[in-house]
């Protein structure tokens, strides 16, 4: 794609697949804004983006902003696009993971993670959308696999990323009058501090399950990301895994359900 003295966004750019995604499209000459709460991680974060830039010509900022207070959105927005432009890629990565048994998830978990995941994307697109209307361009939201098949232990995520994609796909019938293509990326288990963050809370049933879908890089998934936008893909899934769990949860749900249930079952009688 060619993104040379082109603005890509990306909330959640201070690490994992935000990160990765922020260091290959500087690696492609393009402007980049980060946003993310951390002021030393957003700083570490411009550091490495930095090391990818192919020309002088780039700006490369970071913006602290919490992206479920839409007041603090509309106002970091506005300061962004001031300094670097608007938005020609809007990737909307910020996002808050947790896996428990629902027994145990306290009701201010399963409200922060539907404020950062869900209300976090309605924040940023409806503070950028004015200033991308005249523009094009392409706004991708990160969901999951997570996002089409509910898995034990994921009770507040799955539903926060289901929520991103039917977002998604209003979003993409309603913004291709203004020329702005919309995608939604359903990665798969992905190495990033995230996951690696998940593990004190995590259920044995959900590590099982875990365990039987590999992990991808947040490189990789940042690489199927580009690929996907170049081709105008709506729905981005990186890896033949995760694509064969799609389609099989679409086609025939049964089989991915009853898979999930033996290694539960398994793990519940030891
Ligand atoms: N890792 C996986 O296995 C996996 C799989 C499928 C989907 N995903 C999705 O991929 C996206 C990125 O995840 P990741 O694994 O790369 O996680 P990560 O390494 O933990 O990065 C999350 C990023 O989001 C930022 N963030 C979190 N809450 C925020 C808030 N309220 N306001 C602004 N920024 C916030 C974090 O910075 P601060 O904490 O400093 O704000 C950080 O930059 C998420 O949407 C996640 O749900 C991840």
């Amino acid at each position: 794609m060619q993104l040379k003295s082109k603005a890509v966004y990306i909330t959640g750019g201070s690490s994992g697949i935000g990160l990765a995604c922020a260091e290959q499209c500087a690696g492609s000459g393009a402007s980049i804004a980060i946003f993310a709460r951390d002021k030393k991680r957003l700083r570490d974060a411009l550091d490495s983006i930095e090391k990818h830039r192919i020309s002088d010509g780039q700006r490369i900022k970071g913006y602290s902003l919490d992206v479920s207070e839409p007041d603090d959105v509309d106002r970091v927005m506005r300061n962004a696009v001031s300094e670097i432009g608007p938005p020609f890629i809007l990737i909307n990565s910020a996002g808050l993971g947790g896996a428990y048994h629902f027994e145990v998830l306290p009701y201010r978990r399963f409200d922060q993670t539907m404020k950062i995941n869900v209300y976090g994307i309605r924040n940023t697109v409806a503070a950028l959308l004015p200033h991308m209307k005249g523009g094009g361009g392409h706004i991708a939201n990160v969901s999951s696999i997570g996002g089409v098949i509910g898995v034990f232990g994921y009770s507040a995520y799955s539903a926060s990323k289901f929520a991103v994609i039917g977002m998604s796909e209003c979003l993409r019938s309603e913004l291709k009058r203004y020329g702005i293509n919309v995608s939604v990326l359903l990665p798969p288990d992905t190495d990033t501090p995230m996951m690696r963050s998940e593990d004190a809370t995590k259920p044995e049933e959900t590590k099982a399950i875990n365990k039987s879908g590999g992990l991808v890089s947040a490189e990789f998934v940042a690489s199927a990301l580009i690929r996907g936008l170049e081709k105008r893909r709506f729905m981005i899934i990186p890896g033949f895994k995760g694509r064969m769990i799609v389609l099989l949860k679409r086609i025939l749900p049964a089989i991915p359900e009853a898979v999930m249930d033996r290694t539960i079952r398994k793990v519940q009688t030891g």
